[in-house]
């Protein structure tokens, strides 16, 4: 298949890098010169508990070197989607589709409104990634992929023939793929799991396996996801609150080592995706007039990481 793995951040590496070695034809789209250098010199290296390997990548920053995709998968931050999607608006060829396969909500609806609706996909995974340096990614935590329709993908056969190639062409590369129905709960329910680890994760400065080791802190984490709950009950959103909290235990344990996306931006002085995660819990329970009061002060205190950012510090 031909792919083009937008934003080289440690999902998209991973992503780029099984499907790179699995014999896919992919791209990786990136808006820095600088690193899309680094990336073509040195190619990504995965460090995986159960393996390691090094694969070349073709890296560039101008979507007229890359021939043809079937498939571009966003991973970017989810701060970033709106800027990528208007960007790339007019130059993605109508026969492409999208899929987005970042944390947090809103993603569709904006890839949506630059590409139609029956040409955008949604996913999530539970691959935990942690990104050492450009092209250079730790496989964390061996998890799976959901994938599934929106609402015009999923009643549009050659769309669902697209998502039915693109599975198989992750499950060969070795990446546990699945196409389901209901993406909707499973978008809520990754939701659900960043809302119970990213901030906490973030503020204390430790690793996801660490929030399990204090009871305060898995009470924070507990109150948090259950709020989460509670506004995707009010959006429509059956989730069992004992099932999700054995799930963010559950993914806390399988990813124990890894550095959660959202410690990662705070670590690299980079804007988190706090205003899609727990802040848009916080958002969308107001609309259901809710309250969300540890969402609240999670999302405030992540903003307040962020003020105190050195203004020269945006790394890679
Ligand atoms: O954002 C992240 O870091 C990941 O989604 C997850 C699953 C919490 C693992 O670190």
């Amino acid at each position: 298949m031909n792919i083009t793995v937008i934003g080289p951040g440690a999902i998209g590496c991973l992503l780029a890098a099984y499907l790179t070695r699995a014999g896919e034809e992919v791209s990786l789209l990136d808006y820095r010169l600088k690193r899309v250098t680094l990336l073509q010199d040195r190619g990504i290296a995965v460090d995986g508990e159960r393996e390691t390997f090094h694969t070349p990548i073709k890296a560039t920053a101008y979507l007229t070197e890359i021939r043809s995709t079937d498939i571009f998968i966003l991973c970017v931050k989810a701060s970033d989607t709106a800027v990528v999607a208007t960007t790339l608006k007019d130059a993605i060829p109508p026969e492409s589709h999208l899929l987005t396969l970042q944390n947090g909500m809103g993603n569709r609806e904006k890839l949506s409104e630059s590409f139609g609706s029956d040409r955008v996909f949604a996913g999530a995974t539970s691959h935990g990634a942690t990104l050492l340096e450009v092209g250079r990614v730790r496989h964390a935590g061996y998890g799976e992929i959901w994938l599934g329709g929106t609402s015009g993908s999923s009643s549009n056969k050659a769309s669902q023939a697209i998502l039915q190639n693109l599975a198989a062409t992750m499950n060969r590369a070795g990446l546990q793929a699945h196409v389901v129905d209901d993406i909707e709960s499973i978008l809520w329910s990754k939701l659900v799991v960043n809302v119970g680890i990213n901030a906490l994760t973030a503020i204390l400065g430790v690793p996801n396996g660490e929030l399990l080791k204090t009871p305060t802190c898995q009470n924070i984490m507990d109150r948090a996801v259950a709020e989460a709950v509670q506004v995707a009950s009010g959006c429509g959103i059956k989730l069992q609150l004992p099932e999700e909290l054995e799930r963010v235990r559950a993914v806390c344990n399988s990813t124990a080592v890894n550095i959660s996306s959202m410690l990662q931006d705070v670590q690299r002085q980079k804007k988190t995706e706090i205003d899609q995660i727990n802040g848009a819990v916080v958002r969308m329970a107001a609309s259901l007039g809710m309250a969300s009061p540890v969402n609240e002060v999670l999302t405030a205190l992540v903003r307040g990481l962020e003020a105190g950012y050195n203004v020269e510090g945006d790394k890679p």
